[in-house]
Formats: C-alpha cells, structure tokens, sequence
C-alpha cells in the first residue's frame, strides 16, 4: 500500500535521481481521492509525481462525483480519456462540460468539483504543475456543500456578483504558443474561470521541416504545457521526429501507439504502448518513432517549460 504523501515528488524518482523511464499501466499506484472519504471518492491512479509536476488518471462511475471541491496550489489541465465531464467551479458558480478527446484548463487555487451525468464510466487524465497539494490533501477549508455557489445556492450572496462574461474567440499562431488559452498570470486572477478546448480551440503547430509531426496544444502557458503530438506513418525507414528536449520535465502518456522513445544520446528505445508514460526528465534528448502502419498520438505533458 502506498500514500500520496509517501509518493509525493518522487515518483519515478526524487529531483537528484531523474533518469528516463518507461512506466507500465500496471504499475501505476492505485488510489482514492480523497483519500479519507471514500463514499465521495474518485478512483485516482498515479501515474508522475516530481518537482516539476504531477500526472494521473481519475475515474467517476455514472452518477457520481467526488466531495468536497479540490483545489491547487498548480494549474490543472485535463485530458478527457472517456466520457463526458461535468466541471464546477464552487466558488465563482461556473459550469463547462467537456467530452472525450477534448481537455479544460484550470488555475491554480480554482475550486474544482467534477460530476458524471452520463451512462458511461467518465476517465480523465491530469496534469498539475508545479505543485497538487500543500501539507493537506486534500486542502481543508473548502467550501461545504451549502456553500457552493448554485442554482438556488443558500450562501450565493457572500460570493461576489459577476458581470455579463463573453465567449474567448481567438485565432491560434505560433506565437500563441506560451499564452494559450490565456495568458497565464491574466486567467489566474479572479474570477479564475475554467478554460474549455474543444477539437477546433487547440493550438496547432508543426514541427520539423523534414520530418513533420502535429502538435495540438490545449494548453501552454508559464508552468506547463499539454497537448498531442501526432506522428504519421511512413517513411523510407520509420518516421521519425526531429530531437527535442525541455527545460522542464515531460511525460508522455500514450493514446494510439504503440509510441517508440528513442534517446540518440544514449541509444536506448522504449516501446510504450497505449496507457502506458514515458516519463523523461529535464534537458533530456528524444525523438518519437513510428513503427506501425498509423498514426501514433501521445499526450504530452511539460513543466515548466518548453
Ligand atoms: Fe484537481
């Protein structure tokens, strides 16, 4: 049995001990949360718990929800695996839905609540960065049930009224990158609404003129960056990213693949199969390699930067 607190920043390995590592599905460390709550609990697997971030899948079953409201000292950025989500924000009264294949961003110290509503199990992949949890997990001074503000809420009128909000409309560019959906700092102010990115909001981008591979950010901003890479196939051998490498930590988390890892510097390979991470520390050299007759996707996840 292992804690969240026994893992916390060290998993797969403490900031003085990072080296590369494929982690396998089945060896994702399982858990509620909250972990003291457990007839209001999410089934939680974690997966990446360093300095620099912190990566897991969590599950609701049909109906369900997880209490009270979560909160971070990081921004949060989702990935939906499977299902639809149902986000509210407890203090600003907020509600966005997102489905599969789509992703939400939340700022730090953004309470969060998630609801399934549908007839589907709901899974969802997260990123936080730097930090999930203070001292507390989770943080204890939440707003209580009666507290969150709702249709009808009985303690609506201690929150903040706000004005009429519109719609983001924005036209992604390169130099979007490092400011999407929004400027950091500026989403991190009140009323710290969530950010919903759909297929058509993610900010697209290519990379190497040689050996092109797509990259949809959903999120990119001064703490992490999320997104998909997508590597076709073909080639005259197998198709094969330019190298890259972060000022940061990545993880790769693997949806169609499978994704093969290629580290030039040390000649290692990893064949990572759908659901499994690569987990590859700062400064690192890589390159994605496709083998297979498709193109291969993978979720990447970098903190804090690019
Ligand atoms: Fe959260």
């Amino acid at each position: 049995m292992t804690t969240v607190s026994e893992i916390m920043g060290k998993l797969p390995f403490p900031p003085d001990k990072k080296k590369p590592k494929h982690i396998r599905k089945n060896e994702y460390i399982d858990s509620i949360y909250p972990p003291a709550a457990p007839e209001f609990s999410d089934l939680t697997r974690i997966i990446v718990s360093t300095d620099r971030l912190f990566l897991g899948t969590y599950q609701l079953a049909p109906g369900g929800s997880f209490n009270p409201p979560d909160l971070h000292p990081g921004d949060e950025t989702y990935y939906i695996l499977n299902g639809t989500l149902t986000q509210q924000n407890a203090v600003n009264g907020q509600v966005i839905r997102a489905y599969e294949g789509e992703s939400i961003w939340m700022p730090r110290e953004a309470w969060h609540k998630a609801f399934n509503f549908e007839n589907e199990i709901l899974r969802i992949l997260f990123l936080i960065a730097p930090k999930a949890w203070d001292e507390k997990i989770p943080p204890d001074d939440y707003p209580h049930g009666d507290d969150i503000k709702e249709y009808k809420g009985k303690h609506n009128s201690k929150y903040d009224v706000l004005p009429p909000l519109s719609k983001p409309t924005r036209i992604g560019t390169t130099d979007d990158i490092g400011r999407w959906p929004i400027d950091g700092p500026e989403g991190r102010k009140p009323p710290q609404l969530f950010y919903r990115i759909r297929e058509e909001d993610k900010l697209l981008n290519i990379f190497g003129p040689d050996n092109p591979m797509l990259i949809k950010f959903f999120v990119s901003n001064d703490v992490m960056h999320m997104g998909e890479f997508i590597l076709p196939a073909g080639g005259k051998g197998p198709r094969l990213s330019e190298v890259d490498s972060h000022n940061g930590d990545c993880i790769l988390f693997v949806i169609d693949g499978p994704v093969t890892v290629y580290l030039p510097d040390t000649q290692e390979a990893f064949i990572v199969e759908e659901e499994d991470t690569m987990f590859i520390p700062e400064g690192t050299r890589y390159q994605l390699m496709n083998f297979t007759a498709k193109p291969i996707k993978a979720i990447f996840g970098i903190a804090p930067r690019l």
